[in-house]
């Protein structure tokens, strides 16, 4: 039997894995799933549900056989709809024993109610039908060689799309030759660094995803901070015994400002008088609200920058595809390190990529995605203004999340307060390089992208109450990042 696993952050209760079983009409799949879900225990009696509208785009079905299946469960007595409540789970439909028992022995522990972490975009805006058409078109239209083993450079038609995108969108120079596809941003540290064309010394922002500066431990190589400020990296700390630095130009992650062009050029000059290359992570060049994009910084230097991209939150962390744009003298090395075959990106994943930039839903997609962000940032912005004044908001201008500044000493305790609410989000000191010479900052990291549109508001409510509470509502004090 088919299953098609959804994950659903329900309107007023924690995450609810919902399972839809392949095979017969979909209401009847989503009456059999929430009749399990209560059966299970998974939905407790009095949960309310999701409105039709929501539960309908999380699950890509249409509203109506949500209602009806809504309405079918009233009529058989596992829900109730009341009008002003909504629909819940009848009083009287209790787990079975033995389930209820599993859970108090400690069964599965349940996601946070509210999940503001950074790291993702809402996956429940995934463009299923787009992708979908574009998966049948490509495989459809693919050559039989397709379907050989994987050219480890990626398929041709995902790299003509690419350099075509790339050039357009984000001002990156390069041909269809000089890019290599690889699973992402991770997996491309890992191709250069482990066995490939680069060794460290390598200096990184002060402040950086931990993951990644693991990846590059692992892989032998030392990292040297360099200090962060509202300007970007301080590029003028860099030496010529560095042969590298790791940059993220146009968002710095995470506290979210663009690399000043003064040192945009200044790093293009560093790395031209030392021989020095440049690693450019465009993780989310594309969502920018306030200003027009900034172009890569690949664009003025494309001999001495490797641009990795990577479709983690441009359409979804779950497609595992990235993209390497390299000087041509690295693009070699770079191969070798994945060998003769294609061990990690699946070619009918880059022939429905293709396929989707050719076709223009890339671009529909990446605009839809940036007016919702966009407006949850606006709504994101006025709630604090409102009801937590105290906190001042970073790096807002881009991205799919935003740094609070908290008060000194207050960081802590904001998270435990956030916890004990049901809120989950990134203390900002975890992010800061421990060699970093700037003192610590208090902060959060929220990733207001994260939970589908009918959780966003609760989401937002129960942080700002956290953050409203009186011993986190001191002033803090300006000249940060
Ligand atoms: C700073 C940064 N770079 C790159 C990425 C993309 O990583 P990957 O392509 O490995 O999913 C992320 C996470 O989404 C990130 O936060």
């Amino acid at each position: 039997m088919a299953e098609n696993w959804v994950n659903l952050a329900e309107r007023i209760g924690a995450d609810l894995h919902l399972q839809l079983p392949g095979g017969g009409g979909r209401r009847a799949a989503l009456t059999r799933a929430l009749r399990a879900a209560v059966r299970s225990g998974r939905l407790a009696p009095g949960t309310r549900l999701p409105p039709y509208r929501s539960l309908a785009a999380d699950l890509g079905l249409a509203r109506n056989t949500v209602a009806d299946a809504y309405a079918e469960l009233v009529a058989e007595g596992w829900l109730t709809a009341r009008q002003g409540s909504g629909t819940r789970v009848a009083l009287g439909a209790q787990p079975a024993p033995a389930r209820q028992a599993a859970r108090s022995a400690g069964g599965r522990s349940p996601g946070p109610a509210h999940d503001l972490r950074q790291g993702q975009p809402d996956a429940s805006s995934f463009p299923r039908a787009a992708w979908l058409a574009s998966a049948r078109r490509a495989v459809t239209a693919a050559p039989n060689e397709a379907f050989g083993p994987g050219d480890p450079r990626g398929r041709p038609e995902l790299r003509r799309a690419l350099a075509e995108y790339l050039a357009r969108t984000r001002g990156v120079r390069t041909d269809a030759d000089r890019i290599v596809v690889c699973s992402g941003f991770a997996h491309a540290l890992r191709l250069l660094f482990g066995g490939g064309p680069l060794t460290g010394p390598l200096a990184v922002e002060g402040y950086g995803l931990p993951f990644h500066r693991g990846l590059l431990e692992q892989a032998g190589v030392r990292t040297r901070p360099l200090t962060v400020d509202g300007d970007g990296a301080r590029v003028d700390e860099l030496s010529k015994a560095e042969r590298a630095v790791l940059l993220t130009p146009a968002h710095q992650f995470p506290t979210g400002g663009p690399l000043h062009s003064r040192r945009r050029t200044a790093v293009v000059e560093w790395a031209a008088a030392s021989d020095g290359l440049i690693l450019e992570d465009d993780y989310d060049g594309e969502f920018r609200y306030d200003r027009q994009p900034v172009g890569a910084v690949q664009g003025l230097a494309p001999d001495r920058v490797l641009y990795i991209g990577s479709a983690s939150k441009s359409l979804s962390p779950a497609v595992r595809l990235g993209w390497m744009v390299l000087p041509d003298h690295l693009v070699d090395g770079a191969l070798k390190a994945k060998g003769e075959r294609e061990a990690w990106a699946g070619v009918l994943d880059q022939l429905a990529l293709a396929d989707f930039l050719d076709s223009g839903s890339y671009d529909r997609h990446v605009r839809r995605m940036r007016q919702r962000y966009r407006a949850r940032r606006d709504r994101f912005v006025t709630a604090l203004a409102e009801q937590a004044p105290h906190v001042h908001v970073t790096g807002i201008a881009a991205g799919l999340h935003a740094v609070l500044r908290l008060p000194p000493g207050t960081e802590t305790a904001a998270l435990e307060a956030a916890t004990r609410a049901g809120v989950a989000v990134d203390g900002l000191s975890m992010f800061r390089h421990p060699a970093a010479r700037l003192p610590p900052e208090d902060g959060l990291v929220v990733g207001y992208a994260t939970p589908p549109d009918h959780a966003f508001e609760n989401a937002l409510q129960a942080l700002v109450h956290v953050l409203a509470r009186p011993e986190l509502s001191r002033r803090t004090g300006a000249g940060s990042p």
